[in-house]
């Protein structure tokens, strides 16, 4: 029989009963429990665990039916003693007394701050021959009492996040064993912790168990000694324990599993191996680390808060809602403010990153932002930044900056001794150029109706009834004018498809008519436009029949061919050899295009770039002013365009692809709608809405339409 100097606190089950539903194991079982069992069960694990060390009884209490789970009234070491602080409100009254026993004993108590919510022994497993910690947080106990356990027992504090509400503490998923050792059900982790604990344990040192044995609490052990007493251990199981030494001795709790518990719930540990005496300790620093931020707009109606405080849970961090103001009309913004808590500082600043990106601006954050020099050309330092379609706001120097050139995937430079901030390419960067690192001091403003606007969730239905694209067109029109009427720019990025199903003609009218300042392409459009030009075909399809020609295939090569051979298109329009369509308004009213060509080229055009990055740089160009930019049937020049369009300009795009349109309108911002529909009749719809004469009542009725449809529809 191994002997220890073991003692432990028990609690008999005297009131022992399932009367509420605090953890999955007690649905469906108030009332099912038969005492006098329980009591036998108990019993006999008291002559197995007192066999091998002193067991101390605390007197129950009536109307505390999980009183005996002696394990979550607290942490005891050495000398010193932390009371739990329940998460659940059931079992509050069980706390005074047991710490009313310890004080007796003579041992000092120390409380945990009352926001912090904190389960004891359940929760804080004590690694046996090492001063280290093991404490779980995320369905009972708070990550932030993590850090109070640390300045408490000046020990590293190991924290681990439960995931799986079945194995709400740690002790019923994490048995840490003499001689750096551990049996673990992984599952019951997130992938930080699992990682943590194997990092921790290598293989030889660490048993993984499954499914079954974890179900029926084998991590649910009470160890004295070399002794573990369970409810249930495999066979396969028990002999892996057994090759470490240990005697392993089962004994049957199913009454108390019925209430979620089983050997360890029922025991405190009063005497834990302590290597270094807690008074011989140095203060050790918690790596937890908490940021208060602040959330403001439609955080209700758009669900912002939701899924603000879901990136918090899902990075393995917690959160404390500090105040909040509720906006009680649809149309007045709410406030947050909240403190978000990681298990440390690398882990907080991804949940800050993915906070901003939802609009959080980090209030403790008029903190300077930290910048660091890129180390070479072309290459940002480690922990750059990276931005959003959004206006931000960088502080540097005591004062907000707002970010030049807004665009996404991009980094941050402070400029000319702190005086300004631009966005900038990876590849466009000086070495030595200050690139805003981290995630403090900058302020990302998301719009307030994000994913609201009527426009979205009709796209978003997937289907649309034609009366409901007539009508978009319809307002689209009405945008359209007013922007051609107070000198605006509009940029139109398009596809062959727009040649290929007819569009082209209307396009040409849109752009002869004044309405396109710009258009960005590949090499494609422009061939089939001024092959249609030429030969009436579009990649071999005579465009009047709808059918193909003989030979036809070789109609956009010969059209390339003749516009190389005139060196370029507007030679080409100057010497008569194109007479019409899209290329030749271009060319004839001045707009501005540019094509970026592709792999699949063919040709390409004089005027096609197959330099990418000058491609990309060209249409950043003519995208700057933009008052709204239509894509019509392309997909990666729509994306790459998007992908350098700031939040504010008007977005249309329009695909028979949901897919694409998705693509580009989910970008959470307000201005985007999408069109699923064939582009060709979208362009007859359109350039018929726009040849009607502008109407101004007909806009300003169209525009007072729609303010009323973001109110609440009467259904
Ligand atoms: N019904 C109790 C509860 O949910 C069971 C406690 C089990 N204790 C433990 N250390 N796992 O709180």
């Amino acid at each position: 029989m191994t002997n220890s100097n073991a003692s432990l606190l028990m609690c008999p089950p005297a009131y022992f009963d399932v009367q509420y539903v605090i953890n999955p194991w007690m649905e469906g079982n108030i009332g099912k429990v038969v005492r006098s069992r329980a009591r036998k069960q108990w019993d006999a694990l008291v002559r197995i665990l007192s066999d091998r060390s002193e067991v101390r009884i605390v007197d129950p209490i009536a109307g505390q039916p999980d009183m005996c789970f002696a394990a979550n009234a607290g942490l005891k070491l050495e000398n010193l003693f932390v009371p739990s602080l329940f998460r659940v409100p059931q079992r509050v009254p069980e706390v005074p007394v047991y710490t009313e026993w310890i004080r007796a004993q003579g041992i000092e108590v120390r409380d945990i701050p009352d926001d912090c919510t904190f389960e004891g022994e359940g929760d804080a497993l004590f690694q046996p021959g090492r001063d280290i910690l093991w404490a779980g947080y995320g369905v009972r106990s708070s990550l932030a009492s993590h850090k109070f356990l640390t300045e408490f027992f000046r020990c590293p504090v190991y924290s681990l996040r439960l995931v799986d509400e079945r194995f709400y503490h740690l002790d019923t998923c994490f048995v840490p064993l003499p001689q750096d050792r551990v049996m673990v059900y992984p599952a019951a982790f997130d992938r930080r912790s699992r990682d943590l604990i194997r990092e921790h344990f290598e293989p030889s040192r660490r048993i993984e168990v499954g499914d079954g044995d974890a179900q029926r609490f084998c991590c649910n052990a009470v160890r004295v000694g070399n002794t573990l007493v369970a409810n249930h251990v495999s066979d396969a199981l028990r002999r892996k324990l057994e090759d470490w030494d240990l005697e392993v001795v089962t004994t049957d709790l199913s009454e108390f599993i019925l209430a979620g518990g089983a050997a360890k719930c029922l025991c405190m540990l009063l005497d834990q191996d302590a290597v270094v005496p807690l008074s011989e300790r140095k203060a050790v620093e918690s790596p937890i680390s908490s940021e208060r931020l602040e959330l403001t707009g439609h955080l209700l109606d758009s669900g912002l808060l939701n899924r603000a405080m879901d990136a918090v849970t899902a990075a393995g961090g917690s959160f404390r809602v500090e105040q909040f103001r509720a906006g009680l009309r649809h149309d007045q913004t709410s406030l947050c403010r909240l403190r978000a808590s990681a298990p440390d500082r690398g882990a907080l600043n991804r949940v800050l990153k993915e906070l901003q990106g939802h609009g959080a601006v980090v209030v403790a954050s008029t903190k300077e932002a930290s910048r660091q020099a890129a180390p070479a050309d072309g290459v940002a330092p480690e922990g750059f930044y990276s931005t959003t379609i959004y206006p931000t706001d960088v502080y540097i120097g005591g004062r907000w900056i707002r970010a030049e050139k807004q665009r996404m995937d991009a980094v941050l430079v402070i400029d000319g001794g702190a005086g300004s901030v631009r966005c900038e390419l990876l590849r466009n960067l000086r070495a030595g150029d200050a690139v805003v690192c981290g995630v403090e001091g900058i302020a990302v403003h998301t719009p307030e109706t994000a994913r609201t606007e009527e426009a979205f969730a009709f796209m978003s239905a997937g289907v649309s009834s034609e009366r409901r694209v007539e009508r978009v067109v319809e307002e689209l029109a009405l945008e359209m004018k007013r922007i051609r009427s107070r000198g605006g720019r509009l940029v139109v990025v398009a596809g062959p498809v727009v040649i290929h199903t007819g569009g082209g003609q209307y396009l040409a009218e849109m752009i002869r008519n004044g309405y396109v300042q710009a258009l960005l392409t590949g090499n494609a459009l422009p061939t089939h436009d001024i092959e249609l030009n030429m030969f009436g075909t579009s990649l071999g399809v005579d465009m009047k029949r709808g059918t193909g020609v003989p030979l036809g295939h070789q109609y956009h090569l010969r059209a390339i061919n003749r516009i190389r051979a005139a060196g370029s298109i507007a030679a080409a329009v100057e010497q008569g050899l194109v007479t019409g369509g899209v290329m030749y308004e271009c060319i004839r009213r001045g707009v501005e295009f540019v094509a970026v060509g592709s792999i699949r080229d063919d040709g390409p055009l004089p005027e096609t770039m197959m330099d990418l990055c000058r491609g990309q740089a060209a249409c950043a160009g003519a995208i700057e002013g933009a008052d709204m930019i239509l894509m019509l049937s392309s997909m990666l020049h729509s994306i790459g365009v998007g992908n350098m369009t700031p939040s504010g300009v008007r977005l249309i795009c329009v695909d028979i692809n949901p897919a694409v349109v998705t693509k580009l309108a989910d970008r959470g911002s307000v201005e985007s709608t999408g069109i699923v529909t064939d582009v060709g009749l979208f362009l007859n719809l359109l350039a018929h809405y726009l040849s009607e004469d502008a109407d101004d009542e007909k806009y300003e009725a169209a525009v007072a339409a729609k303010r009323l449809r973001t109110q609440p529809a009467p259904e």
